[in-house]
Parts: C-alpha cells; sequence; structure tokens
C-alpha cells in the first residue's frame, strides 16, 4: 500500500499585517510589494505565541482530520528554521504536548523545501512497514529573525504552520514519485545572522531554473506527461517563481495555488497551508494528480507527484 496523506490541519496567527501597514515603517510601496510578489498581506504571531504552539494546534487539526489518535502516531517530524530554540526540538515539544506516548521525534533542516523532505523521509518509514501514522509538520514564525528594517526581506515573510498526518492509502493513490537535491555552492544566497539575509535576484533566478526542472522530472518519475497533471502547488514565495513552475508544466492559471498574497513566504508552512486552503476551496478531488513543489536556502529544493485521495 503507498504512503499517501490521511489527513491535514492548519495554523495561522490572527495579526494581519498589510502592506499599507509595512508603508508606514519602511521605504516601500502597496504597489512594489504586489507587482514584484505578489504579496498583500502576510500573518505575524506575537511575542507568546511560538513556533511549537503554531505546530501543536496544526497538529491537533490533522489529527482529528485523520480520525485517529495522537497515540496512533509513531513519528513526528517537524521541519523548520525558526524552532523555539536549538533543542530540545520542536518534535520532542510536540510529542508531549500532543500526548502522543508511542511516537518518535526528529526535526527536519530543508528551509522552505522542509515540508517536501518530511513527506518524502515519512513515505520512507511508511514504505518500509517501520511506521504507520508519520505526523509531517511545516512550521515557521520567521517574524523573529526578519529585520524589519531591511526592505530586501520584512516584505516578504510571514508566520504560520501546515501539518500532514501520512500513512498507507489506497493503491494507485499518494505518493507516485519525488525529487530531492541540494546546491550548497549557493549557501551564501539567504543565510542567518543575526537576521536573515537575502540576495533575492540570485535566489530567484535558481528558484525559476529549480522549480521549473524538477516539477518535471516528478512528472516523468511517475510515468506522466504533463497532460495527465490537474494542480501544482509551488511554494508560495513569490507570484512570479510560481508562475514559471506552472507554465513549465502548460497548466492553466486556475491549476495553480496561490496563498501567497495572503500570507506572504512562511518558507515550511507555505505548501501545507496551500494544500489545506485548496483541498477546502474544492480545488483537489479524489484521484486528481498534484505537483508539490519547493525551493529554498541551502540551496535546496524538493517535489512531490502524489494522487490525492487516501
Ligand atoms: O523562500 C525562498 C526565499 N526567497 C525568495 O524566494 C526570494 C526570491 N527573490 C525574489 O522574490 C525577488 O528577487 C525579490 C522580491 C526579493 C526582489 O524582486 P526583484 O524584482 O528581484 O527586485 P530587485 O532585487 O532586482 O530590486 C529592484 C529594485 C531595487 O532598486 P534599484 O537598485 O533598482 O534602485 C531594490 O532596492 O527594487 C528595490 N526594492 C524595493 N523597493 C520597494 C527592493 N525591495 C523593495 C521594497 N520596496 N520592499
Amino acid at each position: 500500500m503507498p504512503a499517501g496523506v490521511i489527513g491535514m490541519g492548519t495554523y495561522v496567527p490572527e495579526k494581519v499585517i498589510t502592506n499599507k501597514e509595512l508603508e508606514t515603517k519602511i521605504d516601500t510601496s502597496d504597489e512594489w510589494i504586489q507587482t514584484r510578489t505578489g504579496i498583500k498581506e502576510r500573518r505575524i504571531a506575537s511575542g507568546e505565541i511560538d513556533t511549537s504552539h503554531m505546530a501543536f494546534n496544526a497538529a491537533k487539526e490533522a489529527i482529528q482530520d485523520a480520525n485517529i489518535s495522537p497515540d496512533d502516531i509513531d513519528l513526528i517530524l517537524v521541519a523548520t528554521v525558526t524552532p523555539d530554540q536549538p533543542f530540545p526540538s520542536v518534535s520532542s515539544m510536540l510529542q508531549h504536548q500532543l500526548g502522543a506516548t508511542n511516537a518518535a521525534a526528529m526535526d527536519i533542516s530543508a528551509a522552505c523545501a522542509g515540508f517536501i523532505y518530511g513527506m518524502v523521509t515519512a513515505k520512507q518509514f511508511i514504505d518500509s512497514g517501520a511506521h504507520n501514522n508519520v505526523l509531517v509538520i511545516g512550521v515557521e514564525k520567521l517574524s523573529k529573525i526578519v529585520d524589519w528594517e531591511d526592505r530586501n526581506t520584512a516584505v516578504l515573510f510571514g508566520d504560520g504552520a501546515g501539518a500532514a498526518v501520512m500513512g498507507q492509502v489506497s493503491e494507485g493513490r499518494g505518493i507516485l514519485s519525488y525529487d530531492l537535491g541540494s546546491d550548497g555552492s549557493g549557501g551564501e544566497h539567504i543565510k542567518q545572522d543575526e537576521f536573515l539575509r537575502m540576495n533575492g535576484r540570485e535566489v530567484f533566478k535558481f528558484a525559476v531554473r529549480q522549480m521549473g526542472e524538477s516539477s518535471l522530472s516528478v512528472v516523468e518519475k511517475a510515468g506522466l506527461t504533463k497532460e495527465d497533471v490537474n494542480f501544482i502547488i509551488p511554494h508560495q514565495a513569490n507570484i512570479r517563481i510560481m508562475e514559471s513552475a506552472r507554465q513549465r508544466l502548460e497548466l492553466p492559471i486556475e491549476k495553480m495555488s496561490k496563498t501567497v498574497d495572503r500570507y506572504g513566504n512562511t518558507s515550511s508552512a507555505s505548501i501545507p497551508l496551500s494544500l489545506k486552503y485548496d483541498l477546502e476551496h474544492g480545488k483537489i478531488k479524489d484521484d486528481d494528480v498534484v505537483v508539490l513543489v519547493g525551493f529554498g536556502a541551502g540551496l535546496v529544493w524538493g517535489s512531490v507527484a502524489l494522487r490525492w485521495g487516501r
């Protein structure tokens, strides 16, 4: 039986920061942000809401959606570059908070491709028979590492969490193929000192090339053609980068996920936040072929082709 998603949950903080509000704090404009990135607003977690808090809320919803209980979870994988602290891991904190007494736990550091890395890791454990129900979470509190005086980055990022319970699904459904990669030679283009620093133009070029190639490669690895793909969920970093991936698969605009306008770039949380949003809005149906593709600091990338449904 193949590995696939059996439950989804998300969480975003209540506080909204609009482009208009940013205009009052830094030298930017709503017009620049919307035309260059597609972002209109983002969610920001207040001081007391940390990464584990957001992850917990998304996880609880995913477990409920999967119709299982926390002690059925046997592995927790949390993809994040903004953990509450270096250790204990967010996944171990969650294991305790959820009462997932039978779960092993580890965090994954693959930046904006983290959720894809988590899904693919979960698939290996499920395929091998080692684990049955794996909780995979992408969660970030990027607001705590953003330099709010740097207009190159302050307008881009947001906070949030998305969680999936992965387990065995019906034959023909679930993850059909995947592609993971890393090019550490570009590591300097996004890194963290005290704050997140980025050479946007270099990352843009890398993203356009790699998102397209990786998306195509999973379609081919699954033995499918572009015509078989029903929907694409690109990492929600910038509408122009997302568009380039969509065009490589020759999909019409309505077959691409878009939540970047409302959440900005939430790094590892962006793909699961989008997936849940699209499910709720009826954009993905059982047996649709969906391509998920992410890229980010490392530099790394990852894609998955899956046939939706339990
Ligand atoms: O999740 C992965 C993380 N990162 C990314 O995905 C980022 C990928 N890169 C991008 O999305 C884009 O490169 C950005 C949105 C970051 C920048 O867009 P761009 O079209 O590549 O702009 P640019 O860096 O070439 O800058 C164009 C101009 C510059 O002014 P000059 O030098 O031409 O006078 C910037 O200083 O826009 C200026 N600029 C801004 N203006 C108003 C940069 N940021 C802003 C801003 N508001 N917030």
